[in-house]
C-alpha cells in the first residue's frame, strides 16, 4: 500500500526517492520537509561533508497546487558536493575498509575499484530516506500521531531518560546537539566525542524512536509477516550501522520474571487500561494503544583515522586503511533516520487499517472507530 525505494551515490547529482501510495489530500510543500533533512545532518561529531550540504528538496511529482494527489511522490535531494567531484580523478580504492560494504560488495559485484561500492552503500542514501519519511510524519501528523527521537547512549555514556515523560524528552533532544534530553549526559557525550577523536577513533550508541497518539491494531498477529514489531525491526535494522532493534525495554525484560514484566490491566473511565507500559506499545504484533518505544543500538563509525589492519587487493600484502573523510560520530544523525523508517512503516500499517485513497475518508474511518486510550 506504500512503498518506497531510493536511488542515488554519496557523490552523484543527487538522491531520489519514490513514495507511492500517499493518500491524495495532504498538503505538502518542501518546507514542510526540509526541517527534517536539516535535524539529519546535525549533531556533535559529524564530518566535514556536513558543512557543504545544505540538504533541500525538490518535489518533482505527486503534488499539485500544494496537495497530494494520490499519485507516486518523487523527492530529489541534490548532492552540493557532486560539483566537487564531478571532474576529480580518484585512484582506485584497493584496501577494503573494516565493517564498510567495501570487500563483500567489491565480490558480489566483481568490482575492482572499492569506491563503486562505497557511493552507494555510504549513508548519504539516509537523506532521501529521511525526504520520504518526512512526507510519513506529515501524513501522521494529521492522524493525530507524533513520531520522535532521542539519543539515549554514546559509547559507553548512557543517559538516564526514564523520569522524562516522552514528549518531553523529544522536545529536550532538539535543543541538545547530542539528541540527548539530559543536559549532563549530553555534556559527558561530547567529552567522550572529543576523546574519541583524538584517539583518532570513533563511536556509536542507542537512540529511541517513539511515537504516540496510535490506535489498538496496527499491525496483526495474524501472519507472521504482517505482525509490526517485526517490520517495525527490519525497517529499523535497515538503517546503515544499526545493528540491534529493542521494542520496550526488552533486554531487560528478558532477565525478570512475566508477573515483573507484563503490564497489567485494570478497568478505566474508557475501557481496559494499563499503568506501565514494558511492551513498548505492541503486543501480538498489534499496537495495543500504548506508546512505542524502540530502542536501536548503532555500531561504531568503521571509517577511523586511526588505521586499521586490511589487505592491499592488488598485492594481497597486509597493509592498513587509508582514511576518508568521515563523521566519527553518527548516532543524532541515525536517530533521525530511525524516525523517518518508522513513520513510514507506521503510515503504511495505517493505510493497510484504514484504507487511504484520500485524506479525508482515512480521517473518516479512523474517527469513526477510534479506539485510542
Ligand atoms: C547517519 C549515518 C551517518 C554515517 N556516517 C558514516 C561516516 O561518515 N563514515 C562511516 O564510515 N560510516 C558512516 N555510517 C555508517 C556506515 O554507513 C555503515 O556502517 C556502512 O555502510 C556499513 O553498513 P553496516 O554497518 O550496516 O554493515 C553512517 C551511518 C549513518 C546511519
Amino acid at each position: 500500500m506504500l512503498r518506497f525505494m531510493t536511488a542515488g551515490e554519496s557523490h552523484g547529482p543527487g538522491l531520489v526517492a519514490l513514495l507511492d501510495g500517499i493518500p491524495a489530500g495532504l498538503p505538502l510543500a518542501a518546507d514542510d520537509l526540509d526541517p527534517m533533512l536539516a535535524r539529519r545532518q546535525q549533531g556533535y561529531g559529524r564530518g566535514k561533508r556536513q558543512q557543504i550540504e545544505q540538504d533541500h528538496v525538490e518535489i518533482l511529482a505527486g503534488v499539485i497546487d500544494g496537495n497530494t494527489i494520490g499519485a507516486p511522490l518523487a523527492l530529489l535531494v541534490p548532492n552540493r558536493d557532486y560539483a566537487n567531484w564531478r571532474d576529480r580523478e580518484v585512484p582506485p580504492w584497493r584496501r577494503p575498509r573494516p565493517g564498510h560494504a567495501d570487500l563483500a560488495g567489491a565480490i558480489k559485484y566483481d568490482l575492482d575499484d572499492l569506491r563503486l561500492v562505497a557511493e552507494r552503500a555510504s549513508a548519504r542514501e539516509t537523506a532521501a530516506r529521511v525526504a520520504a519519511g518526512a512526507v510519513a510524519v506529515k501524513l501522521l501528523a494529521n492522524l493525530g500521531v507524533r513520531v520522535g527521537s532521542y539519543v539515549r547512549a554514546i559509547g559507553p555514556v548512557r543517559a538516564d531518560v526514564e523520569p522524562l515523560p516522552l514528549p518531553e524528552r523529544v522536545s529536550l533532544a532538539l535543543t541538545s546537539s547530542v539528541s540527548c534530553p539530559d543536559k549532563a549526559s549530553a555534556e559527558r557525550m561530547r567529552a567522550a566525542i572529543d576523546a574519541a577523536q583524538v584517539a583518532g577513533d570513533s563511536l556509536g550508541g542507542l537512540f529511541d524512536v517513539v511515537a504516540w497518539g496510535l490506535p489498538v491494531g496496527l499491525g496483526s498477529h495474524a501472519q507472521w509477516d504482517r505482525r509490526l514489531d517485526a517490520r517495525l525491526a527490519a525497517a529499523v535494522m535497515s538503517i546503515q550501522a544499526v545493528k540491534g532493534v529493542e521494542i520496550g525495554p526488552a533486554f531487560a525484560n528478558a532477565r525478570l520474571h512475566g508477573t515483573a514484566v507484563h503490564d497489567a490491566l485494570y478497568p478505566g473511565d474508557g475501557g481496559p487500561q494499563r499503568r506501565t507500559n514494558r511492551a513498548g506499545g505492541l503486543e501480538g504484533g498489534m499496537t495495543n494503544g500504548e506508546p512505542l518505544l524502540i530502542t536501536a543500538a548503532m555500531k561504531p563509525i568503521p571509517t577511523t583515522m586511526a588505521p586499521q589492519p586490511t589487505i592491499d587487493l592488488g598485492s594481497g600484502q597486509s597493509v592498513e586503511t587509508e582514511y576518508q573523510r568521515s563523521d566519527g560520530c553518527a548516532v543524532p544523525a541515525a536517530a533521525v533516520v530511525g524516525e523517518a523508517m518508522v513513520a513510514l512503516t507506521l503510515a503504511e500499517a495505517f493505510l493497510e487499517r484504514y484504507g487511504g485513497d484520500s485524506l479525508t475518508a482515512l480521517q473518516r474511518r479512523l474517527g469513526a472507530g477510534d479506539e485510542r486510550s
